[in-house]
């Protein structure tokens, strides 16, 4: 990549004394709803060449294994609000077939409960599970946690024994519900019914389980005529009974150009402070000194404009919904996302990309057929990979261009995370500028006997450039040439509109691990 005195360079100091935050690794999450093909023909299809005796598809598990999620969200999702989780178990033949109201689709009721966890113990991933607070309520959702987490010698811990789980799943995680703010969702409610319920069921779930961490529904997107207004009407009520208030935010890349769309991560940062400072407000009216964590439990990339509304939908099984297909920008902005996530390590302790398989997702497959990567599956696989640790504060300084909705933003988007116990780092940068390279150099004097140990670089001449079914390899990081690490500085150059990881660890000859 040539680069001329009118390149501009980004600067920035990495230093452990700066802490962040510890990162969660549940903030690589993900998410898989009962909707289009998500599950069914997704991750579970009893009639694929590659199905186990479960009907999982083992092609698809490997993919998700490689991804990495840490945590994966369950059953919606819209769809959660209409859901009796009853019918989804028990013998296959006596379970319902019912009318899916949030996607008119016929639910068949083939996975439920006991497939989705015996799923993510083959996934490597924690569940995390959402009640219904849109048609039902206090009981329903205890009762759903007495028949996950209660040992045995009651009817509903026995009747899960009975389905072959021995053992209780100790689920964890649990929403209270999803996107309740929102018109589109069955059970619709205001700010107050909705804090009402939740602080209801949290007390009633606690008493079945105390050790569950509970998250109340904030909005669906920050451009609610209800944001931050919503957040704290709930949290009056329920705020000593929950863990967690959640933020979701799809990002569209219709009808903008690429540099506002690269500054998306943007908004999604100043929705996270706007929660954080709003649940922090609610937090001094209680006087508490209680503070509760976001969880940005769905989040991605979602050509939401080319969706024509539940409304459009007539009842059919496994429809091809919303399976966006992602390029090259796609991918370059959630890895944006990624580091906007992770440069709020302090107070986001759980995110879900959504969703897994096929409905926005980083894995596609075909009905009976093949399994491939997304563009978007490799930023997320690189950074759920690389970036455990402490997240260290880094404020590169750079030029800066005008972009909306949000105004000025740097062209350098950044991060670091430091492992203390290997004492290796890593940088995740984003290049949003589309006019040429951008220079990098990072002041490293603080990581002394340190080298490069892997530069990768996700970009492409052809920006629209896919991965499809039959050139699935079209879009993955490849070896960054221009980069080097010489006397506690590192010189990289980042090609245009570019998703750059570095790693960067103590040389075999450190004195450090002599
Ligand atoms: O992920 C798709 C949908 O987006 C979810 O069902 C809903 O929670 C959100 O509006």
């Amino acid at each position: 990549m040539v680069v001329t005195s009118a390149t501009p360079r980004a600067t920035l100091t990495v230093d452990p004394a700066f802490r962040v935050g510890a990162v969660d690794p549940r903030v690589f999450g993900s998410f898989a709803e009962h909707m289009g093909r998500c599950i069914y023909t997704g991750i579970y299809e009893p009639d694929h060449p590659s199905a186990d005796d479960r009907g999982y598809r083992r092609d698809v598990l490997e993919l998700v294994r490689e991804l990495g999620p840490t945590v994966v969200r369950y059953p919606g999702g819209n769809f959660v609000s209409g859901y009796r989780w009853e019918d989804g178990i028990g013998p296959l033949t006596e379970r319902p077939r019912r009318l899916d109201l949030a996607w008119r689709a016929i639910e068949p009721n083939e996975f439920g409960v006991d497939e989705f966890m015996a799923w993510c113990a083959l996934a490597r991933a924690e569940p995390m599970m959402a009640v219904n607070l849109g048609t039902r309520g206090v009981a329903e959702a205890a009762e759903l946690l007495e028949y996950c987490n209660h040992p045995e010698g009651t009817r509903l811990s026995d009747l899960r024994r009975t389905h072959g789980a021995k053992e209780p799943y100790d689920v964890r995680l649990w929403c209270l519900g999803n996107e309740l703010d929102g018109p589109w969702q069955i059970g619709h409610k205001t700010a107050y019914e909705y804090g009402r319920i939740a602080a209801e069921t949290a007390r009633a779930m606690r008493r079945v389980d105390p050790r569950v961490e509970l998250v109340a529904c904030g909005s669906s997107n920050p451009t609610m005529p209800t944001f931050a207004s919503w957040e704290a009407t709930v949290l009056e009520e329920c705020y000593d009974v929950v863990d967690h208030v959640s933020l979701h935010t799809y990002v569209d890349p219709s009808h903008r150009s690429v540099g506002d769309y690269l500054a998306s991560a943007e908004v999604l940062g100043r929705a996270i402070d706007a929660v954080v400072a709003t649940a922090d407000h609610v937090g001094a009216r209680l006087k508490t000194r209680k503070r509760l964590g976001v969880s940005v439990d769905e989040w991605n990339v979602w050509y939401q404009s080319r969706f024509g509304g539940e409304h459009t939908l007539d009842w059919t099984e496994r429809r091809h919904l919303i399976e966006d297909v992602y390029d090259v920008t796609d991918a370059v902005v959630v890895g944006s996302l990624l580091i906007t996530l992770l440069r709020h390590a302090d107070r986001v302790n759980i995110a879900c990309q959504a969703q897994l398989v096929n409905v926005i997702a980083p894995i596609l497959t075909e009905p009976g057929g093949r399994a491939w990567r997304q563009t978007i599956f490799h930023p997320f696989a690189q950074a759920a990979a690389t970036a455990g640790g402490v997240v260290l504060r880094v404020e590169p300084e750079v030029a800066t261009y005008e972009a909306e909705p949000v105004g000025e933003v740097p062209l350098l988007h950044a991060t670091a995370v430091h492992d203390d116990a290997t004492s290796s780092l890593t940088l995740l940068a984003v290049n949003r500028r589309t006019e040429g390279p951008l220079e990098l150099d990072v002041d490293l004097r603080a990581f002394p006997g340190h080298r490069v140990a892997e530069a990768t670089v996700l970009t492409h001449d052809e920006l629209r450039t896919c991965n499809t079914a039959d050139r699935p390899s079209e879009v993955v990081p490849r070896a960054l040439r221009q980069v080097e690490l010489t006397e506690g500085r590192l010189h990289a150059v980042l090609p245009p509109v570019s998703w750059t990881v570095v790693r960067i660890t103590p040389s075999p000859t450190s004195p450090e691990i002599r």
